[in-house]
């Protein structure tokens, strides 16, 4: 039986969920299987994080990841997204050296079949965001905590935590806003933060660690699922398998039956014919 037809999510579905109140599902997703999982589960939006350095690649940060390597992970979850809008996560260096290398870098998460970028910063990425959105490329901003910079805001800390400094990033927002960003994401703000920061805008905010108070919520896939080789654990990540535990107990039993030949068992050798 042919698939049913999806509707693909659209800028336009994101802001009439934003006014009819639905909080949007967001996930990240480096592969066509999880992206394809998401998928069936209904999942709203995707994003090729570049998490995936962290992720996918074991490196220590997400500075390590390659246009190249975020176009590749980029096409597999595009494959698999029919409904969700997949939203392509613009590497270090990717943007950051001129409007026009972010035009090109945006371009090619577009040819590689994703329907929006996402680039950290405030105030001053505002240009590179004019120019991407000019250029007719939908951009989501990312605000509050931004890995990319994180050796100079001094490591992976919780931002806005004062009135002073929540006001602050609602202004970096606010320019990504006036700059034609379609959405902003916050990373890591207490709840308040997240509150003030949706109230003084119009476009659709998302929060990873932002609390309650916005559009839409995204977590990193590996969080959820237990599969993340590693010693971060956000404390806004919520477990809902242990992956990790599933496939090593898969690999362990394979490797038992291996070695003690339980492993092939008759029904998974191929018959021969006329074998004389
Ligand atoms: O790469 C990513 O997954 C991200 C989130 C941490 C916001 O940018």
């Amino acid at each position: 039986m042919p698939d049913q037809p999806t509707k693909k999510v659209t800028i336009e579905t994101l802001r009439r969920m934003k006014r009819s109140g639905d909080s949007v599902v967001f996930l990240t997703a480096y592969d066509y299987p999880t992206a394809t999982f998401a998928e069936r589960a209904g999942v709203d939006m995707l994003l090729v994080g570049d998490s995936a350095a962290m992720t996918m690649l074991g490196l220590p940060s997400t500075l390590g990841i390659t246009l190249e390597e975020m176009l590749t992970l980029s096409r597999a979850v595009c494959r698999a997204a029919r409904r969700a809008l997949v939203v392509g996560d613009m590497p270090f260096l990717s943007y950051q050296p001129s409007d026009e290398i972010a035009v090109r870098s945006a371009g090619a998460f577009l040819v590689a079949g994703c329907d929006a970028v996402k680039c950290e910063g405030g105030t001053r990425v505002a240009s590179r965001v004019r120019a991407m959105t000019d250029a007719g490329i939908a951009v989501m901003g990312h605000v509050g905590l931004t890995p990319q910079s994180v050796a100079q805001i001094g490591g992976y800390r919780v931002q806005g935590k004062t009135r002073a400094a929540a006001e602050r990033v609602l202004e970096d927002a606010r320019a990504i806003e006036e700059a034609g960003a379609f959405a902003v994401l916050l990373e890591a703000l207490p709840p308040e933060a997240g509150a003030l920061v949706r109230e003084g805008l119009t476009i659709p905010v998302y929060g990873i660690g932002a609390g309650p108070h916005v559009d839409g919520q995204l977590v990193i896939s590996h969080d959820i699922l237990g599969n993340f080789v590693g010693t971060v654990t956000p404390r806004f990540a919520s477990r809902y398998a242990s992956l990790d535990v599933e496939i090593e107990r898969a690999f362990r039993s394979y490797a038992t039956d291996v070695r003690t030949g339980a492993f092939p068992r008759p029904e998974h050798c191929y018959q021969t014919k006329d074998w004389e």
